[in-house]
């Protein structure tokens, strides 16, 4: 038992439904240049109709644990970090628990962060550890694709559906050995999914007022200039050196935004792990399920570093520096 946390297994679930950009070209006036050329995606995934955030949860979770035959009982809480929830209540995690069938001594909730709710769920499973817990999981799930207007070209090139899960073990080791959030809610306009809340209940809201809403050249700006000056930031006060670091896992939004904030930290680009080709922008899951995808292909080593950043609606970001034992 200890302080910090410790990443033990990594899984991940993605729908098998493919939507490709060509796919898109026949829905929206795009084209696949286009969408390449100014995201790196090329597809992404969509869940069936009968698939919820709490399916792609479950099945994340239980790839989690298969991958080293942890028995799911022994979890003392369970996080699932999602923008896009069964419901309003009860949490998507409490139906991971029902769904999983494990027992009631298991703390199981949302966290809302949009898709820095990772990064969020990190330092509240530190928390938790810090408190006797001893297994933690986090999960990012999310159903992006019932909130996209399919007739706006501007945003709904850009999302995708999925689910990651991490199962940490609190631990005397230094495993994350900096961690700092963000928020500015004062501009909480530029990213939105207007309805659907108390604010705009679902009996009065316009249909395209439960979709999401993006002004992207501001959040693309805003996103690079402050999460260049966080991950600086992070190195600086750790006295990181950019070769020490083993690896970068940015929240998939847009290639271009993740280089230029490497570019601006001096860190070269094959440093960032990136899947964003593949499944869009999957929002709270996309760093877990990059996470999962590195651990399946090469694997942690004893004392890499690597740098999580994460950037959302809100606007709510953050940093971290892992260390793995
Ligand atoms: N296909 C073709 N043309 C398009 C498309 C499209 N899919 N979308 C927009 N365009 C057009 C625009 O209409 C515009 O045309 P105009 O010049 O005639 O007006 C032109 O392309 C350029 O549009 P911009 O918005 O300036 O394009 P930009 O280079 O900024 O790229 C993008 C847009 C990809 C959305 C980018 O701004 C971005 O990635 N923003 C950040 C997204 C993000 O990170 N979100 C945060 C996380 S998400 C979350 O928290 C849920």
């Amino acid at each position: 038992m200890g302080s910090n946390i410790r990443i033990l297994s990594a899984g991940k679930y993605l729908p098998d439904n493919v939507l490709t950009n060509y796919d898109l070209e026949k829905m929206v006036e795009t084209s696949d240049e286009w969408i390449v050329s100014r995201t790196g995606i090329k597809e992404r995934r969509l869940a069936r109709e009968n698939e919820f955030t709490s399916d792609l949860a479950y099945k994340a979770l239980l790839n989690a644990a298969e991958k080293i035959s942890f028995d799911l009982n022994e979890l003392d809480a369970l996080i699932v970090a999602t923008g896009t929830p069964d419901r309003l209540f009860p949490s998507t995690a409490a139906r991971v628990h029902g769904l999983l069938g494990l027992k009631k001594e298991i703390a199981s909730f949302d966290l809302l962060a949009a898709c820095a709710g990772f990064s969020y769920a990190i330092e509240v499973a530190r928390g938790l550890a810090s408190q006797g817990y001893r297994y933690i999981a986090v999960v990012g799930a999310e159903v992006l694709s019932r909130f996209i207007n399919w007739n706006d070209r501007t945003t709904c090139v850009l999302f995708g559906d999925g689910a990651g899960a991490i199962i940490f073990q609190s631990s005397d080791e230094p495993g994350f050995i900096y961690g700092k959030l963000y928020s500015n809610g004062s501009l909480e306009g530029l990213l939105e999914i207007p309805g659907g809340g108390s604010m705009l209940p679902s009996c009065t809201a316009d249909s395209q007022e439960y979709k999401i809403k993006m002004l992207g050249r501001e959040v693309f700006k805003y996103a690079v200039s402050e999460l260049s000056s966080a991950l600086n930031e992070a190195l600086v006060k750790t006295q990181t050196k950019v070769n020490q670091l083993s690896g970068i896992f940015a929240h998939q939004a847009n290639i271009r935004i993740i280089n230029s904030v490497l570019e601006r930290c001096g860190i070269p680009f094959e440093k960032s792990f990136n899947n964003i080709e593949r499944y869009g922008n999957t929002s709270a899951a996309s760093i877990p399920i990059i996470i999962a995808e590195y651990m399946e292909t090469q694997g942690m080593k004893q004392n890499d570093l690597y740098a999580i950043l994460s950037f959302g609606a809100g606007f709510v970001w953050g940093v971290h520096l892992y260390r793995h034992s």
